[in-house]
């Protein structure tokens, strides 16, 4: 019997859930200008239908500059126009709800577009404005003000101050951004900021968006009383205070923000659910963002840059279970984001699989960011296309995160794939031709259809399937980086990380496999090296 109580299907649908990142400029493009759109997500409802998720996430669909691929949104309260219209939105919910295929949406509350109405109005306002206080709005040091009010750097390098020309022409005063100066950060103090993004909340969840994901959900509330400013030199994490007193992240006060988020979120039926994107050090920190009368999910970030090493992955596997049930919760798990390099590149197509199987299997909600299915690599991007604020900010030293946002390949036998008609915003790669979703397709062997079975098989057997059971064996194991394997309820999961095939005392029937041929017979069964198995018992 398991040991978890679910009620699945309902409110907590959210708890075991496969959910698809959908980076929209990058999924598909319906009316050819290049930039995927919401058509686009619409005309791929049934790919996501026979992929078997659960849910989709999208990144942000609102109307931006783009200085950072959406996540400076000019208005909270609409779609850009690039990506479609409110009616399409509409459409899209409704074509993924008419699957049982539920919607998340990108929140971003820590700062907004430098085109946001408030942010303009800003500018236009005088000092000591009302319309100034809603962003953060200081004076600079120095005979004329000419010198920036901290020492406080950028996340994207190298200053997080940038001084405007008031309205009457002369040199003005400087405003804070953690991220691009195209990213105005909020000041969360006013009373206005707090009471327009519960409107946000309740005009999409009136539309039926069913969850959230919240942007840098650690660093909405800063230490700015009294005329304090935050000042760091650099980004280095090591001088962030852990104790819910730090200048900028993690503060005790940005709870307050999620409790009056949740009472939003419990006026629907059923109950809205976010998931933060909240970066806290030590990682019991991160429970806190999942109270029961704060957000539902936190992120768990450890699987992104994680070696394909036994002793390391169980480590940080079995501290993430640990922790999370500390607090009645189930964990989280993502191997790619739009952040971050994709998993075939960082640890190998064929690691990457049966990282993938593995993962699939462990209780908690599991995050696939579009492409992975396909075992897309990085793309090659060459400067001049590169998009990435974080490009332009270190002036090049750091290349940016635009190789994991290249657009999916649909089909064809050359690039842009079946994308688009037109010319794509990211250079697709003439070597993804086999890694087509038409290639994958017919092709038992395909990553595709790897996900595709395991997700049927996980929605089967492993929901709702009780704890994990850590499979000790004396021979192989974690020691030598050979093997890792659990039990859930009837199913036992085994990952040969070797090269060599590795021979196990078990039986049962074999439910799927990552790569290679497993043979199994006499009580005993050979996993293939590089490999992932599921047996059923
Ligand atoms: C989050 C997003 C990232 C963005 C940043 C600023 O970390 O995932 O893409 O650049 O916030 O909004
Ligand atoms: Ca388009």
């Amino acid at each position: 019997m398991s040991e978890f109580t679910f009620l699945t299907g309902s409110e907590d649908w959210w708890r075991q859930a496969v959910v698809y990142q959908i980076y929209p400029r990058s999924f598909a493009d319906a009316n050819g200008d290049g930039i995927g759109d919401l058509k686009g997500i619409i005309s791929r409802v049934p790919y996501l239908k026979a992929l078997g998720i659960d849910a989709v996430w999208l990144s942000p669909h609102y109307p931006s500059a783009l200085a950072d691929g959406g996540y400076d949104v000019d208005d909270y309260r609409n779609v850009d126009p690039r990506l479609g219209t409110l009616a399409e939105f509409d459409e899209m919910i409704d074509a993924l709800h008419a699957e049982g295929i539920r919607v998340i949406i990108d929140i971003v509350p820590n700062h907004s577009g430098s085109g946001h109405v408030w942010f303009q109005e800003a500018l236009r306002s005088p000092k000591g404005s009302p319309a100034r206080d809603r962003y953060i709005f200081r004076d600079g040091k120095g005979e004329n003000g000419e010198i920036r009010p901290s020492e406080l750097v950028s996340h994207f390098g190298p200053t997080a101050w940038t001084r405007i020309t008031e309205p009457d022409g002369t040199p003005g005063q400087w405003y804070m951004h953690l991220f691009a100066p195209e990213q105005p950060d909020f000041n969360w103090d006013n009373p206005e900021v707090r009471e327009d993004f519960l409107k946000t909340l309740r005009f999409w969840s009136d539309r039926g968006v069913d969850g959230y994901r919240v942007d840098v959900a650690h660093a909405l509330v800063k230490n700015l009383a009294n005329g304090h400013l935050p000042e760091r030199a650099s980004y280095d994490l090591s001088l962030v205070k852990h104790d819910g007193s730090d200048d900028l992240f993690d503060r005790d006060e940005v709870h307050d923000i999620y409790r009056s988020w949740r009472k939003v979120f419990n006026e629907y039926n059923p109950p809205r659910m976010a998931v933060a994107e909240a970066w806290v050090h030590p990682p019991v920190n991160a429970t806190r963002y999942v109270r029961s009368d704060e957000l539902h999910q936190v992120f768990n970030f450890d699987l992104l840059d994680a070696a394909f090493n036994a002793q390391q992955l169980y480590g940080l596997m079995s501290a993430a279970i640990d922790l999370m049930k500390s607090v009645g919760a189930l964990p989280t798990w993502a191997l790619s984001n739009h952040d971050s390099p994709r998993v075939a590149s960082r640890i190998g197509e064929v690691q990457s699989r049966a990282l993938a199987l593995f993962v699939l299997a462990l209780p908690g909600s599991c995050y696939v960011y579009a492409g992975q299915e396909l075992g897309l690599p990085d793309g090659v991007i060459p400067d001049e296309a590169r998009q990435d604020p974080i490009y332009f900010r270190t002036k090049g030293t750091q290349k940016g995160r635009d190789g994991a946002r290249v657009p999916l390949p649909w089909s064809g036998e050359a690039a842009p794939f079946g994308f688009t008609s037109g010319s794509p915003w990211l250079p697709l790669q003439e070597s993804w031709k086999e890694l087509t979703v038409e290639k994958q397709d017919t092709d038992p062997k395909s990553s595709l259809n790897l996900y595709r079975s395991a997700l049927n098989l996980r929605a089967e057997h492993l929901v709702d399937n009780g704890e994990v059971q850590w499979i000790e064996s004396p021979e192989h194991g974690r020691k030598n980086n050979s093997l890792l394997a659990f039990k859930r309820g009837n199913v036992s999961i085994y990952m040969n990380l070797s090269d060599t095939p590795i021979e196990v005392e078990v039986s049962g029937k074999l439910l799927v496999v990552s790569a290679g041929i497993v043979d199994g017979r006499d009580g005993k069964v050979t996993i293939p090296p590089v490999s992932t198995i599921w047996l059923h018992h």
